[in-house]
C-alpha cells in the first residue's frame, strides 16, 4: 500500500473524488464526511475500493475530531488533506456581507485546518511522508484580487494561507511539508457548471503535485501544475 491519507469534506465534489482516485491507486483512504448519514455516491466509492473507509466528521466539531484522532491512535497518516471549506452567500458584495455566516465560515475554512493539524500531528508524524496540504484558493491571493468582493470567501483562504505559512515554519524541525494549493476553477457545486476544469482532471493534477511536494515546497502557494502562486 502506497500510503495513508486522510481527507475532509468527502461528501462531494473535489474531496469525493480525491478519495476515488487515491483509493483506485491503492492508497488507504480515510474519507471524512459532513451529512449525518454518508452520502451515496462516497457509499458506492467505499464498496468499490475496500482502502476507503468512511468517517463523519463536521470539521467545526472539535470534540469529535479528537475522539477521532483517539479511534485512529497508532496509525499514521502520509496526507493530511484539508479540503473541506464553504464559500458563504453568493452575494458577498460590498453592503451585503452575512457577518454571522462569515463567522462561520472562519472557523471552517481557516481555524479548522488548523485544528486538524493540531489534531493528528502524531499521526502525521509517524508517518513516511508527513505531508500537511490545505486547498486553498486563488481567491485568497491579495496579489491576485483585481476583481473585489467576495469578502467572505476571500478573506477567510488568505488567512488560511497564512495558517500553511506558520505552520511549514514551526514543524519543520519535525520533517511535516505544509503547503496551500489551488485546484483550478473545478466543475463542483462550489465552483458551478461553467468553471474551466473537470474535477476528475483537477484532482488528476493536485494528486500528482501532492506526491511530488518535497521540504523545497513547504510553506508556498501552489498552482495544482505545480507554478508558484504569489500570496
Ligand atoms: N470548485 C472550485 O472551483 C474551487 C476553486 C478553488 C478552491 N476550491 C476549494 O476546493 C475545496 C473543495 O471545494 P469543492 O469545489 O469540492 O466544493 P463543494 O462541492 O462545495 O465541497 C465542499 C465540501 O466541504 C464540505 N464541508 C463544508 N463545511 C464542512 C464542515 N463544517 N465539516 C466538514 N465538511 C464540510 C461540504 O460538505 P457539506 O456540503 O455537507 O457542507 C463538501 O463536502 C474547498 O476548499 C474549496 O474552497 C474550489
Amino acid at each position: 500500500m502506497p500510503g495513508t491519507i486522510l481527507i475532509t469534506g468527502c461528501d462531494r465534489g473535489i474531496g469525493l473524488e480525491a478519495a476515488r482516485q487515491f483509493a483506485a491507486d491503492g492508497w488507504r483512504v480515510l474519507a471524512t464526511y459532513h451529512e449525518p448519514v454518508v452520502p451515496l455516491e462516497l457509499q458506492a466509492a467505499a464498496k468499490s475500493y475496500p482502502g476507503l473507509e468512511t468517517l463523519r466528521l463536521d470539521v467545526t466539531d472539535y470534540d469529535r475530531m479528537a475522539e477521532l484522532a483517539r479511534e485512529l491512535r497508532g496509525q499514521s497518516i502520509d496526507i493530511l488533506l484539508n479540503n473541506a471549506a464553504m464559500f458563504g452567500p453568493i452575494v458577498t458584495m460590498f453592503g451585503g456581507v452575512l457577518l454571522s455566516r462569515w463567522r462561520k465560515a472562519f472557523e471552517v475554512n481557516t481555524i479548522a485546518p488548523y485544528k486538524m493539524v493540531e489534531t493528528f500531528l502524531s499521526h502525521i508524524c509517524a508517518s513516511e511522508r508527513k505531508l500537511v496540504a490545505v486547498i486553498s484558493s486563488k481567491k485568497g491571493s491579495i496579489a491576485d484580487n483585481t476583481g473585489g468582493g467576495a469578502y467572505i470567501y476571500r478573506s477567510t483562504k488568505s488567512a488560511v494561507n497564512q495558517v500553511v505559512r506558520s505552520l511549514s515554519i514551526d514543524l519543520r524541525e519535525r520533517g511535516v511539508n505544509v503547503v496551500a494549493i489551488h485546484p483550478g476553477w473545478v466543475r463542483t457545486a462550489m465552483g458551478g457548471t461553467t468553471a474551466s476544469m473537470s474535477v476528475e482532471a483537477s484532482v488528476r493534477a493536485v494528486k500528482k503535485l501532492l506526491l511530488e511536494i518535497g521540504p523545497g515546497h513547504s510553506g508556498h502557494f501552489l498552482n495544482y501544475d505545480g507554478a508558484e502562486i504569489p500570496w
